[in-house]
């Protein structure tokens, strides 16, 4: 079983703000990867569900919250790839289910919701037999998405890219893609990484556990989550308005809007030097749009 990414084009962004600033800012569309298996979760799925078939397993279970893109991906990658799916949901089970969840179940994905504070214990020896017993075998995958083979997927988004740059950077969440940009350069160039939740210091762990050698280019930007995981500001919205305007590229507000306008802000601040090239992925997310409504 092999997944072959569909190739995805690199955006190069116009505006006076980069022209003042003397910095390229190319955007690598990734959400382009797959219709339904977007951005960074085709990457981390690619060498994931062949480990799981190699190892006999029918069923694959993970983990997310009601707006997952990693579930959203993961039901469509099931139903593609003839994988029974199990998507373990935060929370009690709501009267409605998202738009994110009713596709999730239309793709076939059985969606088992757990209170949060068992989700919170989901690694619990007790939860995972509870769930066995209910759901049978089957291959685990973390929140997100994030293992060690999602990061050795993600660290072919580097050589992906055809284009010269400095910097490559990303929205980070679980620290898995930004885990995988770092293999890739493999001590070449500098990464950075977007936290998306407030006071995330803990991703600097998350991401040295992910990457097998020590190494230290890269850095986590930790001024840019507005407000925290999934909130969003009046500034933030604006800014999306803006460049999806300007730009024609839809973001979406948890991941890839907190992601570039963090890019404009540094680059505004005169982060990055003259003459220099960042690439920004654009990591999918844009099924979660519909949460703004
Ligand atoms: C659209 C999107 N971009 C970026 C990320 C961040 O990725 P990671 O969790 O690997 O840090 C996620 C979450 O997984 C995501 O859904």
């Amino acid at each position: 079983m092999v997944l072959l990414p569909r190739p995805t084009p690199v955006q190069t962004l116009h505006d006076p703000l980069l022209e003042r600033a003397g910095v390229e800012l190319l955007i690598k569309r990734l959400d382009r990867v797959h219709p339904l298996i977007c951005g960074n979760k085709w990457y981390k799925l690619k060498y994931n569900l062949p480990a799981a078939r190699e190892q006999g397993y029918e069923t694959v279970l993970s983990f997310g919250g009601a707006w997952s893109n990693h579930i959203h991906a993961l039901a469509a990658a099931g139903r593609a790839y003839g994988f029974e799916t199990v998507g373990v949901i935060r929370g009690e089970a709501p009267r409605s289910l998202t738009p994110t969840l009713r596709f999730a179940r239309d793709q076939g994905m059985r969606l088992h919701f757990l209170s949060r504070a068992d989700y919170r214990r989901k690694h619990n020896a007790e939860i995972v037999e509870r769930l066995r017993t209910e759901f049978g075998d089957f291959y685990w995958l973390p929140e997100g998405g994030s293992n060690a083979l999602a990061v050795r997927g993600c660290a072919e988004i580097v050589a992906d890219v055809d284009q010269a740059f400095d910097v490559i950077a990303c929205a980070c969440g679980s620290g898995g893609t930004l885990a995988g940009l770092v293999s890739g350069l493999a001590g070449r160039r500098r990464a950075l990484g977007v936290a998306v939740l407030k006071g995330a210091t803990f991703l600097y762990d998350a991401v040295r556990a992910l990457t097998a050698a020590d190494y230290d280019n890269w850095h986590i930007d930790l001024d840019h989550h507005y407000g925290g995981y999934a909130k969003t500001t009046p500034d933030l919205l604006a800014f999306m308005h803006e460049f999806e305007a300007r730009h024609a590229m839809p973001l979406d507000q948890v991941y890839t809007g907190k992601l570039m306008s963090a890019l404009y802000d540094l680059i505004a601040r005169g982060a990055f030097a003259r003459g220099s090239t960042l690439l920004a992925l654009h990591s999918g997310g844009l099924q979660g749009r519909a949460g703004l409504a």
